[in-house]
Parts: C-alpha cells; sequence; structure tokens
C-alpha cells in the first residue's frame, strides 16, 4: 500500500495525545512531521507534551515549533499564549509528565517546514489540525502559491449548532478566528474537512471504556486512562457527562478511514463562514443546505455532521491496540 504523506499540527492536549499516538501507530500514514502551536496549554508545554508523545511510540519524526499566540496577538507583539484553562490540567496532559527527548526537537519553524514540504511534494500532503489554525494561517501568509498545493485539510475545530469555548463557538476556532478565515480561503482549490462538535459530541468513551484501556492497554492504555481521569472530572463538573469527548481522535480516525462516516454525514461543497468580531467571535456559519441567498459564496468546505461510533472506536481499538479488538467486541461493544 502507498502510504499517504501527513503532517499533524497540534497543541497537546490530552484529546491530541490519544489522537497522535493512534497517527503514529497508523501504518497507512508516512508522517513527516508533527508541528505543534499554543492551545490547550502554552507552546512550551505543547512542545514538551509532543515530544514526549514521540519518544513514547518510539518513532522517528521531527517536532517543529509554531506560534505562541493567535495571529492578532502575534501582530500585537504579545507574548503570552492567552488560552490556557484548567481543562487539560497540570502541564496539558492531567499531571502526566512524559521523558522527552530533545534530539527531536526542530530548529526549523512549523510555518516554513509546512512550506518546504508541500513544495517538495505538490498535491501529496495531507494535513491534519488538531489545534487553533495559527501555523496554517502563518504559512499561507508567507507564501500563499505553495498553500494552495496542499493535497487536503483535515481539521478538529468549529461547529454547526454547537459551541463548547462560548455559546456559538469551539476553543480551536475561537483560538484563532482570523487563521481559521485565512485557512478556509483556501477550501475551492484544497479540499477542506471540517470535523467539529456536531460530530465529536457522538463519540464519547465511557468510564467502561477508559476502565478497559487502563487494564488491557498495556503502558499507553494506562498512560491514555490516567490523563483521562482528569479529563472526565471537567466532563462532568461542566457538561454533566460521564466519561469524555476525544475530539481530535475524531479528525484522525476520519482522516484514517472516511467510511466510519456515511454519504449522509458528510455534507461536501458548503460554504463556512467564521465569525471574526462580537459575541459570536470564532462561530462557525455553515451552509449545509445552500440557501439561494448565499449561492454566490465560495463552496470552500466539507462538513462532518455524523459518525457510526462504534465503528469508531473499533477502528481505533484496531489501530493502537491491535491485539485487544477482540476482547472490545466482546466485552465493550
Ligand atoms: C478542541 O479543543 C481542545 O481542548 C481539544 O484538544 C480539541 O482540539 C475541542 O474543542
Ligand atoms: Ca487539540
Amino acid at each position: 500500500m502507498k502510504k499517504r504523506k501527513i503532517i499533524i499540527d497540534t497543541d497537546p492536549g490530552i484529546d491530541d495525545a490519544f489522537a497522535l499516538l493512534t497517527a503514529f501507530n497508523y501504518q497507512g500514514f508516512d508522517l513527516l512531521g508533527v508541528t505543534v502551536v499554543a492551545g490547550n496549554t502554552g507552546l512550551d508545554s505543547a512542545l514538551n507534551n509532543a515530544l514526549g508523545l514521540v519518544k513514547l511510540a518510539e518513532i522517528d519524526c521531527q517536532v517543529y515549533p509554531g506560534a505562541h499566540s493567535s495571529l492578532k496577538n502575534l501582530q500585537k507583539g504579545a507574548e503570552a499564549n492567552p488560552y490556557s484553562s484548567n481543562t487539560h490540567g497540570e502541564g496539558g496532559l492531567g499531571g502526566v509528565v512524559l521523558e522527552v527527548d530533545r534530539r527531536h526537537l526542530s530548529n526549523t519553524s512549523a510555518a516554513d517546514f509546512i512550506i518546504e514540504t508541500v513544495k517538495d511534494n505538490p498535491g501529496q500532503i495531507e494535513l491534519i489540525t488538531l489545534g487553533p489554525l495559527t501555523n496554517l494561517a502563518l504559512a499561507i501568509q508567507k507564501d500563499p502559491v505553495t498553500m494552495r498545493k496542499v493535497k487536503k485539510i483535515w481539521s478538529m475545530g468549529g461547529g454547526v449548532q454547537r459551541g463548547n469555548r462560548t455559546v456559538v463557538a469551539e476553543f480551536n476556532y475561537w483560538a484563532d478566528p482570523e487563521a481559521v478565515d485565512l485557512v478556509y480561503s483556501l477550501g475551492e482549490e484544497v479540499e477542506i474537512n471540517m470535523i467539529g462538535l456536531d460530530v465529536t459530541a457522538q463519540t464519547s468513551f465511557t468510564i467502561n471504556e477508559l476502565f478497559f484501556l487502563k487494564k488491557e492497554g498495556g503502558k499507553i492504555g494506562r498512560l491514555l486512562s490516567q490523563m483521562a481521569e482528569q479529563y472526565t472530572e471537567v466532563y462532568w463538573d461542566r457538561f454533566r457527562i460521564t466519561g469524555c469527548i476525544i475530539h481530535d481522535l475524531v479528525a484522525v480516525m476520519i482522516a484514517i478511514d472516511p467510511t466510519i462516516c456515511s454519504e449522509s454525514d458528510r455534507y461536501q461543497n458548503v460554504n463556512l463562514r467564521i465569525e471574526t468580531a462580537g459575541l459570536s467571535r470564532g462561530q462557525t456559519l455553515v451552509d449545509l443546505y445552500g440557501h439561494r441567498d448565499l449561492k454566490d459564496y465560495p463552496k470552500n468546505a466539507t462538513v462532518y455532521m455524523g459518525i457510526d461510533h462504534k465503528k469508531y472506536k473499533q477502528r481505533f481499538i484496531e489501530v493502537l491496540f491491535n491485539d485487544l479488538s477482540d476482547l472490545y467486541q466482546k466485552y465493550l461493544l
């Protein structure tokens, strides 16, 4: 099988950790690099966490440092990451500290790495984004011609009918709406898949499933379930959900196997815009049904609204914990 050339842009983050380890283990990906952006935690912690996950997975992959703040804040010369909250706990991985090998840290910036890689592989690179879109936006500002040669983007963010950071805005897109705007401006030339809260909300992991990973998933399963302890606390306290939603994993799993969603789950060639001002800053406005008034707006996105959640979990177990598939099906499905 010819491997697909992949770059993952991420802000690890507990659900990023699930997503990254799964992508690292997927044999169909030729992972060219991991680019890091501030988001769930500040850039330094996010970099450490990405390095720790690369070492844990024992893969040979470089990690590229990216933006420490949003486009707007960078223009103002702001230093600090403005987003951090306690959702992902101490250090960003629910208090779990991973061993790192700094030889995996590159001197090249995330944006430059993305540009160079796309230049060398026109029409072949797929980007999976699991955090704010600042690194991609910086690459587009620097070299829009090259960035039009990206093959596909799989982006966790946004929501058609819901928000989680504000009433109407999802965290990743809320963190840098100007960057989202810039990225979707490529959408008529580059296939951009939005995997937002509408679909991730259908995929919660149960407490039983997390327990299963802890008991049967070896070192990786134990560490992931340990990270998720913090997350499940937040889900109960904030949303009265037992278990938790591993948003970023959904984007990676759909990128791995789009057939976990049916044709009717997927809205192709729709117009997507993002609010950049006022109370609804960060909200995605998605014209799922082709309103007549918007007919001249660019068809710049494919938006996912549904998923076969059982197939999603089964495929995840297969990819990350291959030998647990039978046990999972017997006791958890
Ligand atoms: C997104 O925000 C972050 O908290 C998660 O890592 C995910 O990327 C979900 O809204
Ligand atoms: Ca994330």
